[in-house]
C-alpha cells in the first residue's frame, strides 16, 4: 500500500498538519521531517525510552541526520509511573544543554506514554517549540499522537498536568508493530472499537476486517479511518469545550473512559493497560444505554461481538464494584462537579448524559453484568 497522507487543519490553530502513514515508511523520516519543518530547522531532538530507541533509535536518526539534522536523544524510562514532571525537568535539563532553540523541534519515538511526555516538554521549552510524532503503538497511531493533547500525571491523578500542543508532523509507521507485544497490540485495538463504536459505517467495518486478519494492510486502514476520524472531531472542538454536548463534542471520544479511569485508579494503573481497561468501558457503557432503553439489542450484540474479537481481557472477578463506582466520584471533582458520561443511542450515534440521571442501581447492574460474563 502506498504511503498516504491525511492533512489535518484545526480552526484557529496556528498551522495544519500532515499525517503520513504507510507500512516501512520510517527510514525516509527524514524527508518527511524536512518537509514538515522547512529548511532552516538544523537541530533535532529524538525523544524516546529505551526499549522503542533499541528497535527503531538508529533508523530514525540516521534518516534524519541524512535530511541534514543535527540529532540528540532524550531517552526516559519505559512505564506510565514515569510520565512525571520529573522526567520532563530532565528533558528540559537536556535541551538546554544540547542548545536547542525556538527554531529546532522535538521528535517523539514511542507509545502514548512517550508522546504525552514529549509533546509536554516540546510546548514547555522556551515556552514552546515544535514536535513531531512518530508512534509506535497501536493505540498511540489511533489515539494518543492526534489530537494535540500532552502532559502528565500529577498529584490529582492521570495526565492533570498538560498543554494543548499540536504537532506539527505525525509519522505512522505500522511495521513497528511487527515488534509490539500481543497484549499491547489488543489494548490498541479497544481504542479501535471505540472509534468503530463511535462512527459506524466504514470506520466499523474497516476494524472488523482488520481484526479477523492483522495484516499490515488492514491496520493501515484501519488506522486511516480512525484517525480521520477523531481529526474531524479534534478540528470542531479541539480543546473540549465544556459546554457543548452534541454527537460532535470532543467528549464523545471519552466513550468507555470514566468506568476505564475507575477501573485503572482502584487497581493502581497496575492491573489492566490502559486500552483494557477502555474495553471493560465500552462494555459497560452498553451496558447502561441498554438499561436506558437507548440502544436496541442488534447493536448491543454487535458490539459484544467485536469487542470479543480483540481477545480476552484479564478478569475483573478480584475487583469491588462498590469501588469502581466509588471512583466515578473522583471523577466528578476533576471535572468541576459535572460528571458526564458518553453513551450509545445505537452504533454511529453517541449521546452525551449527565451521570446524576444515571441511577446508582443501574450501575451496580451493569458492573454485575460485566462480572456474569467472565
Ligand atoms: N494524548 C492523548 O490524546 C492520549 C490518548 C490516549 C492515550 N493517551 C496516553 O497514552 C498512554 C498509553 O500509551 P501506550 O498504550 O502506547 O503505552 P506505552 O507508551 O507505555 O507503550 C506500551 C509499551 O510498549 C513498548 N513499545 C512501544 N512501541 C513498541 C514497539 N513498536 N515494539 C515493542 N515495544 C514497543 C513501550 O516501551 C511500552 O513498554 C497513556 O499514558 C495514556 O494516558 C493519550
Ligand atoms: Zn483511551
Amino acid at each position: 500500500m502506498k504511503p498516504h497522507t491525511l492533512k489535518i487543519a484545526i480552526p484557529g490553530a496556528a498551522s495544519s498538519y500532515d499525517i503520513l502513514s504507510g507500512n516501512g515508511i520510517l527510514s525516509g523520516a527524514g524527508a518527511w521531517a524536512r518537509k514538515c519543518l522547512g529548511r532552516d530547522t538544523q537541530r533535532l531532538a529524538i525523544f524516546s525510552n529505551p526499549t522503542v530507541n533499541d528497535l527503531y533509535g538508529d533508523m530514525l536518526t540516521k534518516s534524519l541526520r541524512s535530511a541534514g539534522f543535527s540529532v540528540t536523544t532524550f531517552l526516559m524510562r519505559d512505564g506510565e509511573r514515569y510520565k512525571t514532571l520529573r522526567t520532563v525537568e530532565a528533558a528540559l535539563a537536556k535541551f538546554a544543554d544540547e542548545g536547542i532553540k525556538r527554531g529546532d523541534a522535538v521528535i517523539a519515538l514511542g507509545g502514548g506514554v512517550v508522546g504525552d511526555t514529549a509533546g509536554f516538554a516540546a510546548a514547555c521549552h522556551l515556552r514552546g517549540v515544535r514536535f513531531l510524532q512518530v508512534p509506535t503503538t497501536l493505540l498511540a497511531m489511533l489515539d494518543s499522537s492526534v489530537g494535540g493533547k500532552t502532559g502528565v500525571n500529577g498529584p490529582g491523578g492521570k495526565n492533570t498536568i498538560g498543554a494543548f500542543h499540536q504537532p506539527a508532523g505525525v509519522l505512522i509507521d505500522t511495521a513497528t508493530l511487527a515488534t509490539l507485544p500481543e497484549r499491547e497490540l489488543n489494548a490498541g485495538f479497544y481504542e479501535a472499537v471505540k472509534h468503530a463504536m463511535l462512527a459506524g459505517g466504514e470506520v466499523l467495518a474497516n476494524t472488523r476486517h482488520a481484526l479477523d486478519s492483522r495484516e499490515p494492510k488492514r491496520l493501515l486502514t484501519m488506522i486511516r479511518s480512525g484517525v480521520e476520524f477523531k481529526a474531524a472531531i479534534v478540528a470542531g472542538d479541539e480543546r473540549e469545550d465544556s459546554k457543548k454536548r452534541d454527537s460532535h463534542s470532543r467528549k464523545v471520544l471519552n466513550l468507555g473512559h470514566t468506568f476505564a479511569h475507575a477501573l485503572e485508579k482502584v487497581t493502581n494503573y497496575r492491573k489492566f493497560l490502559h486500552g483494557e481497561a477502555v474495553g471493560y468501558g465500552l462494555l459497560y457503557a452498553a451496558e447502561i444505554s441498554k438499561s436506558l432503553d437507548l440502544i436496541d439489542k442488534n447493536d448491543i450484540n454487535l458490539l459484544y461481538d467485536v469487542a470479543r474479537g480483540v481477545g480476552s481481557l484479564p478478569p475483573l472477578a478480584s475487583i469491588d464494584p462498590q469501588e469502581v463506582i466509588e471512583a466515578f466520584r473522583f471523577d466528578k471533582k476533576t471535572h468541576a462537579g459535572s460528571l458526564e458520561m458518553v453513551l450509545l443511542k445505537g452504533i454511529g450515534k453517541p449521546v452525551i448524559v449527565a451521570a446524576d440521571k444515571i441511577p446508582q442501581n443501574t450501575h451496580a447492574a451493569a458492573f454485575r453484568r460485566l462480572l456474569e460474563m467472565q
